[in-house]
């Protein structure tokens, strides 16, 4: 892989990388594409297929994580895409022979709360592999989704503290007819719990509908809290894991939630762990 991202670089022919775990869909595709217009057609697209151990917590969903590798490679093609990477387990923490994977990239500020609040070791492990898939696949551009808003900006913040030269963009999330954003895990939900599903984009609406008809559109996070979690208790599968107001570009949590202020909230459906995340 690196041999042949030094080949590009030399070549002066510019990568955008798209990092993926796979099981492929409509949201992944949106953020190949937006890698085309960013790359041009002279550019490279990678795309890297890799479950990534590291960033799963002892009582998560490693084992039952979705895998279609046949039916990703398809897509990829169809989608234009020049290279994918998909390295196994041993290329990417044993590639050094005799030699224990010691090193870690930790972003210890804004991913302190929510994800990194609910899964202590999640965010040091998507810092490190990402930090890896940059070195491998040396890329000018990498694209990642809105629908982790967290993530991609904990990225962002490894990639500016660390120097490493790749400009970041972040693409809208891609969502299914009722509002539910699109993921990899909503193949885990039951019928019942597919149709509450939708209760997470729902909230964001009813926060946002909540907001603009209050006075001064201001209006106080306790009182949004209580309100939003009455919504969500209306839908019987629903367990709420976390609700967050706060400032986009510093993660701070708000107590006077105005227009601007981002809101983020995770619910579990059974075992599946669903998240969403927009501005007010
Ligand atoms: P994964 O969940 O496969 O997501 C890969 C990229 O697709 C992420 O940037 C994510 O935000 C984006 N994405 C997922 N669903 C989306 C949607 N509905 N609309 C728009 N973008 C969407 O996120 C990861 O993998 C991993 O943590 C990774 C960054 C690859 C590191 O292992």
């Amino acid at each position: 892989m690196q041999k042949w991202a030094l080949e590009m670089k030399r070549a002066g022919i510019p990568v955008a990388l798209v990092p993926t775990m796979g099981a492929l869909h409509q949201g992944h595709y949106s953020l190949i594409r937006s890698a085309r217009r960013t790359v041009g057609e002279q550019g490279v697209i990678v795309v890297s297929i890799y479950i990534n151990p590291m960033q799963f917590g002892a009582c998560e969903d490693l084992t039952s994580y979705p895998r279609n590798l046949k039916e990703d490679l398809a897509g990829c093609r169809r989608e234009g895409v020049d290279l994918v990477f998909a390295p196994r387990d041993k290329a990417m923490y044993a590639n050094c022979p005799g030699q224990a994977h010691s090193t870690v990239v930790i972003e210890s500020d804004i991913s302190r709360t929510m994800e990194g609040a609910s899964r202590p070791e999640h965010f040091k492990g998507v810092t490190t592999v990402v930090c890896k898939l940059f070195m491998l696949t040396l890329p000018e551009f990498a694209v990642f989704g809105a629908k982790d808003y967290q993530q991609a900006a904990v990225i962002r913040r490894m990639a500016g503290n660390l120097n490493i030269p790749v400009k970041i963009s972040v693409a809208p999330t891609v969502r299914e007819k009722d509002g539910l954003a699109m993921s990899s895990r909503n193949i885990h939900l039951k019928p019942i719990q597919r149709q509450q599903a939708k209760v997470l984009h729902e909230s964001i609406q009813e926060a946002r509908k909540l907001l603009h008809g209050h006075q001064k559109h201001e209006i106080n996070v306790r009182q949004l809290k209580k309100n939003i979690e009455k919504h969500i208790q209306r839908y019987d599968e629903a367990r709420l894991d976390y609700l967050e107001f706060f400032d986009p570009n510093t993660f701070k949590t708000r107590n006077m939630i105005r227009t601007g202020t981002h809101m983020a909230l995770a619910v579990y459906f059974g075992k599946t762990r669903l998240i969403d995340n927009g501005r007010l």
